[in-house]
């Protein structure tokens, strides 16, 4: 028996947020529902502002040297994170576990980066920064990784968590009902996914392919992968140069 069938969870996510409303519904759909009913990944969302314990329960405040906004406080977040992990110290987290901050200082998350998640975690801690930031502490002592989901800034690291879960998930064995599905995805080997097609043949003048009514399996995959090239060249040129590589 594989050592993670004999886990109740392949996976345990933990998001901490000040928000954890936002969180409500959005992993109730689809693949993600299925892991999480099938025990392949457990996830929890934490109010931050529950591991306060201060009167006002703040979870911000203004920061040192002046400028503008308000930084998140470390307290909070460590209590937290010692809570969840079972200490506060990266050097003793157990195997497995990665603690990551959600910020546009952090470096840009990919499909290897969620493939290099899926193979080498089982726990995972999110953490929403809000405001200006969060104080560096965090990142000095609890944070395993900082990422960032591209080159623009959101109000929060809320919709970030979410795109890596979600990215992460379906990437674990057993989530998707077929498991070709992850092999061809796009950003698989570099190059974003060929054009589907499905019933009817012909719609308002458009007709699917021939090559893919034919039966030829090789000739359909010669035609998907032509079709995967000529718009990776048209999108993402910038992608081709690792795919050629690859095939040295
Ligand atoms: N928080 C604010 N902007 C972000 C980004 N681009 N990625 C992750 N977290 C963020």
């Amino acid at each position: 028996m594989f050592a993670s069938r004999m886990l109740a969870f392949r996976m345990k996510i933990d998001v901490l947020t000040i928000f954890p409303e936002f969180f409500k519904e959005v992993f109730d759909f689809g693949i993600i529902r299925r892991a999480r009913i099938a025990e392949i990944v457990e996830i929890n969302i934490h109010d931050i502002r529950s591991f306060t314990t201060d009167k006002h329960r703040k979870t911000d405040d203004k920061p040192f040297g002046g400028g503008d906004g308000m930084v998140m406080k470390c307290e909070p977040i460590f209590d937290a994170v010692e809570k969840i992990v079972g200490t506060g110290e990266r050097e003793n987290y157990p195997q497995g576990t990665k603690v990551i901050l959600l910020s546009p200082q952090g470096r840009v998350f990919k499909q290897s980066v969620a493939r290099e998640f899926a193979e080498e975690a089982n726990h995972i801690v999110l953490i929403c920064g809000r405001y200006e930031g969060v104080d560096e502490r965090v990142n000095d002592a609890l944070v395993t990784d900082e990422v960032s989901i591209g080159d623009y800034v959101l109000s929060g690291g809320e919709p970030a968590a979410i795109v890596l879960t979600d990215a992460i998930v379906r990437l674990l064995p057993n989530a998707l009902g077929s498991e070709t599905s992850a092999v061809n995805d796009s950003f698989t080997g570099n190059l974003l996914d060929y054009p589907h097609y499905t019933q009817p043949r012909e719609f308002r003048g458009m007709e699917v392919r021939e090559v893919l009514l034919s039966g030829n399996n090789a000739e359909i995959e010669r035609w998907r992968r032509e079709k995967a090239l000529e718009k990776t060249r048209l999108s993402r040129k910038d992608l081709l140069e690792g795919e050629m590589k690859d095939e040295k």
